[in-house]
């Protein structure tokens, strides 16, 4: 029986422990110093408070001090931890990663190198490992449609596994496919990663025309289907800037993740809180004590740096990012107005 070790006992990593339960797999769920009241919960055998679903059956809990022991003969290791603490993580757990056949990634974010160069997630762990003289194995970017709570209780749900190795992903799409958990492979690593966090950012947008409504009682479902059609424009044109393949935007990882997470996420939920008028430091104050992580907000500054960096000629293209970056800063008087000129085609 395959070993996978599930770092990150949140939302997510908790959540992915019912399909790889579900398709055979041994299950190892490590939590952070920062997960100790989760695991309590659902060692009193209450459901996971993120999920507010029961942990699938069979799955070993470990401490974040157990974390050698939970990383002991794994063969896959799954990152999922929120982006600002996947290098710390990785750090702590290099040696059982690289013992690993792969790593499996379902952090979303980009992430700044020594000199202030935006990197993709996958390639700035691959850098952090390098410094440390550790190879790592191949990485599979998991991305998609997917709320973790639906995950977690088998609701209907497909994703996508992009690895640079496509055997590697085709394998793993294979081992770790239910009848309720489909897995698409891809070899579009660069793909996956730039559409998973700039969701994150573009979400935010698609809340702030929800927001709208509730604060005037008038639909803005015309401006929130523009949004996510710009979104989308956005989202493929930086990703072909990068070598990503076309498609992948429109596909799971971006029309389909973005179709989500602009339903529901935590960074949709924070766009509403701006639509509805609050100021931008104080909506994230709140959702940050109701421990909320708004992963958009952190995503939206590093995205309009890396496109300044390494897709310049986007630079001017890439409205909606521009406009979404100004509304977290909170340079923003009315979001409504604001968001026009970056979503309405511009007159001919
Ligand atoms: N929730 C979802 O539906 C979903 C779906 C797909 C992908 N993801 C991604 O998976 C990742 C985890 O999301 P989640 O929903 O489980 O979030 P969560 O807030 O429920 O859990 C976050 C995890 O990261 C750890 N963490 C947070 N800050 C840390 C820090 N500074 N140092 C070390 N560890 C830290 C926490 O201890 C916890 O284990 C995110 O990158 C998210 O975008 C989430």
């Amino acid at each position: 029986m395959s070993v996978i070790t599930i770092l990150g006992a949140g939302a997510m990593g908790s959540a992915l422990c019912t399909p790889v339960v579900d398709a055979g797999w041994e299950v190892r769920l490590w939590g952070t110093w920062l997960d100790d009241h989760l695991l309590d919960a659902v060692e009193a055998g209450q459901p996971h408070p993120r999920t507010k679903v029961p942990l699938a059956e069979g799955v070993k809990l470990y401490r974040s001090a157990q974390l050698d022991e939970a990383l002991e003969g794994a063969d896959v290791v799954v990152m999922a931890i929120a982006s600002v603490g996947v290098p710390g993580v990785l750090e702590l757990a290099l040696d059982g990663i690289a013992k690993a056949d792969a790593m499996w990634l379902t952090s979303k974010g980009f992430c700044p190198d020594e000199d202030g160069r935006i990197q993709l997630l996958p390639d700035a762990m691959r850098a952090i490992a390098a410094a440390k003289g550790v190879e790592l194995p191949p990485i599979v970017a998991i991305a998609g449609p997917v709320k973790a709570n639906e995950c977690a209780g088998r609701e209907p749900t497909a994703t996508i596994f992009g690895c640079k190795e496509l055997e590697v992903a085709q394998k793993y799409a294979r081992e770790a496919r239910t009848d309720r958990y489909a897995i698409e492979a891809s070899d579009d690593e660069v793909g996956v990663e730039i559409c998973a966090p700039m969701k994150n950012v573009y979400a935010i947008a698609l809340g702030v025309a929800d927001g709208l409504e509730e604060k005037t009682g008038v639909p803005h479902h015309n401006l929130k289907a523009a949004t996510f059609a710009r979104a989308v424009r956005e989202m493929s044109l930086l990703g072909q800037a990068l070598g990503a393949r076309p498609e992948t935007a429109f596909g799971l990882p971006g029309v389909g993740d973005l179709e989500v997470t602009g339903l529901s996420g935590r960074n949709k939920v924070y766009g509403v809180r701006l639509g509805r008028g609050e100021q931008a430091q104080e909506a994230l104050d709140e959702m940050t004590r109701l421990e909320q992580t708004v992963e958009g907000v952190p995503a939206v500054g590093l995205a309009v740096q890396l496109v300044e960096q390494s897709a310049p000629e986007l630079v001017e293209e890439m409205r909606l990012l521009k406009a979404v970056a100004q509304l977290v800063a909170g340079d923003v008087e009315d979001p409504q107005e604001h968001l026009i000129p970056a979503v309405l085609p511009a007159r001919p």
